[in-house]
């Protein structure tokens, strides 16, 4: 088995015969007794196990319970106990948490503070984005945003500032297992097409810490730069399959900004940081926040295979509930989007703001001239066992008035369009009105009509 080598703390570390699927946060306590990180879900949801992870794009919060040990191969990870100075210092983010009596019981607190030591060390003003993916049950916000705004401005202590500097050493050769190329991945999959791709294990993570599987061939894609690439051209915004979440929401944030403000409610900062839009689309989930905007934009979908390339609109890769139309050794390899005046409109209904998955997710692209729609692409998730184009609700709009008439006489083709399944996140009565509903806020929002749901503004 290949070795791992990565900075812990600042201090390298090579890892031999540890499968390359171990999680980080077992690793950390089992085999470093480093237990400062703590578990709690075990599944992404909580915080609690958070570290800090530098690589060239910089420092991101991630949650250890599904970070594999073969992703950090090359990388630099501090975790709570190196977020002090080696002679015990504190960061000034520890410092303000007591000050501000930000800890009570103390089991999130771990989490929290390397949340914000990142957040800091980055600049980060949005202190409730950079806690979202950060539970805490018994002190309440109020002290620990306290505690971030005291340290807003201050200096990053030297020794926090020191991995990007050290990281150029520690890499050395790569295992097999990640490519560091496209054609490298692309030769490897055709020979070895049993294997299970990691993007950003967001869902794979899952797989073994939770379904417990084993999974024993596997290929890391964090490590091929052209595949995180987003380019921007003067006809298609290229995004590379590799491109996290968070990546896609800046590029998306001067293209299409209602995507963007859609993907900031896409899990939490750390899952952002994490998981790719080529894992949002390569599981083939009915209620990613991915394909549904994705679809309406009119996106092409590049897959691979060896040297082979084909290319479908994304809508066509979705055939069944879990059944795409991707043969063995093929991966998603990028997905191109039309470039256009931008009239996306993208609503996210979930349970709650943050880290929460959606029930209902309607995207709706709809193009007018003279008063009247001429185009209209409209997708969901949610409403059916794949992400689904609404083409009766689409057809009763084209060539009609862009009035509120016409909005509500298109109500009915949503029920031609879709059967929505009742289930924990909503019955399929309700899934079904507020798929209509989403319609109606769209043409309102279009025409200036305040239209945010949020309750409590900051
Ligand atoms: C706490 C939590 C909250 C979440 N919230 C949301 C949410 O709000 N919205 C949402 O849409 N999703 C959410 N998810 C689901 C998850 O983040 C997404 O599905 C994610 O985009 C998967 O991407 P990944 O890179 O992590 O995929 P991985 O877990 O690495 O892989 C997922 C699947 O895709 C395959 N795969 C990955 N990359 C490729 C590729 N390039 N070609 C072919 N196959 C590939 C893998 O083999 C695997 O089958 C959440 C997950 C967690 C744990
Ligand atoms: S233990 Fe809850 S996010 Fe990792
Ligand atoms: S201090 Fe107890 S959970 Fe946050």
């Amino acid at each position: 088995m290949t070795d791992i080598v990565f900075l812990l703390n600042g201090e390298a570390q090579r890892l031999t015969n540890v499968p390359p699927t171990h999680t980080l946060l077992d690793w950390l306590r089992e085999t470093r007794h480093l237990t400062g990180t703590k578990e709690g879900c075990n599944e992404g949801d909580c915080g609690a196990c958070t570290v800090m992870v530098t690589d060239g794009d910089g420092a991101k919060s991630l949650n250890a319970c599904i970070l594999l040990v073969g992703q950090l191969h090359g990388k630099a990870v501090r975790t709570i106990e190196g977020i002090s100075a080696p002679d015990g210092t504190k960061h000034p983010v520890q410092e303000a948490m007591v000050k501000q009596h930000g800890s009570q019981c103390g089991f999130c607190t771990p989490g929290i503070v390397v949340s914000l030591a990142v957040g800091h060390m980055n600049g980060a003003k949005n202190h409730d984005e950079v806690l979202a993916g950060n539970l805490c049950r018994c002190t309440g916000y109020a002290p620990i945003i306290r505690a971030a705004e005291a340290v807003e401005g201050m200096d990053v202590p030297d020794w926090m500032a020191e991995d990007l500097a050290t990281l150029d050493g520690v890499a050395g050769s790569t295992p097999p297992y990640a490519p560091v190329t496209v054609d490298a991945l692309a030769d490897w999959y055709l020979a070895n097409p049993e294997a299970t791709l990691v993007g950003g294990a967001t869902d794979v993570g899952l797989w073994l810490t939770k379904r417990l599987m084993d999974l024993p061939k596997v290929a890391f894609l964090g490590g091929i730069d052209e595949m995180k690439q987003i380019e921007v051209g003067k006809d298609m915004i290229r995004i590379g399959a590799g491109a996290t979440i968070a990546a896609l929401e800046q590029v998306m944030a001067k293209y299409h900004p209602s995507f963007a403000a859609m993907l900031r409610r896409y899990a939490s900062t750390q899952i952002r940081n994490a998981a790719t839009i080529g894992g949002n689309i390569a599981n083939g989930s009915p209620i990613g926040d991915g394909p549904p905007a994705l679809i309406a934009l009119g996106a092409t979908l590049h897959l691979r295979c060896g040297d082979k390339r084909r290319e479908m609109p994304l809508e066509e890769f979705f055939i069944a509930y879990g059944k795409q139309d991707r043969k063995a050794g093929e991966f998603v390899e990028a997905i191109s989007v039309p470039r256009q005046v931008d009239r996306l409109k993208c609503y996210k209904l979930s349970k709650r703001f943050d880290q929460d998955i959606s029930a209902v997710c309607g995207c709706f692209n709809i193009a007018v001239e003279g008063g009247k729609v001429t185009a209209a692409r409209i997708a969901f998730g949610g409403m059916a066992g794949t992400p689904l184009r609404a083409t009766h609700v689409e057809q009763a709009l084209i060539g009609q008035d862009w009035a509120k008439e016409t909005v509500t006489a298109a109500r009915d083709a949503f029920a031609q369009d879709y059967t929505p399944l009742s289930d924990m996140r909503a019955s399929a009565q309700y899934r079904l009105e507020t798929a209509r509903n989403m319609l109606l806020r769209c043409y309102f929002e279009d025409q200036g009509t305040p239209v945010n749901v949020l309750e409590v503004q900051p």
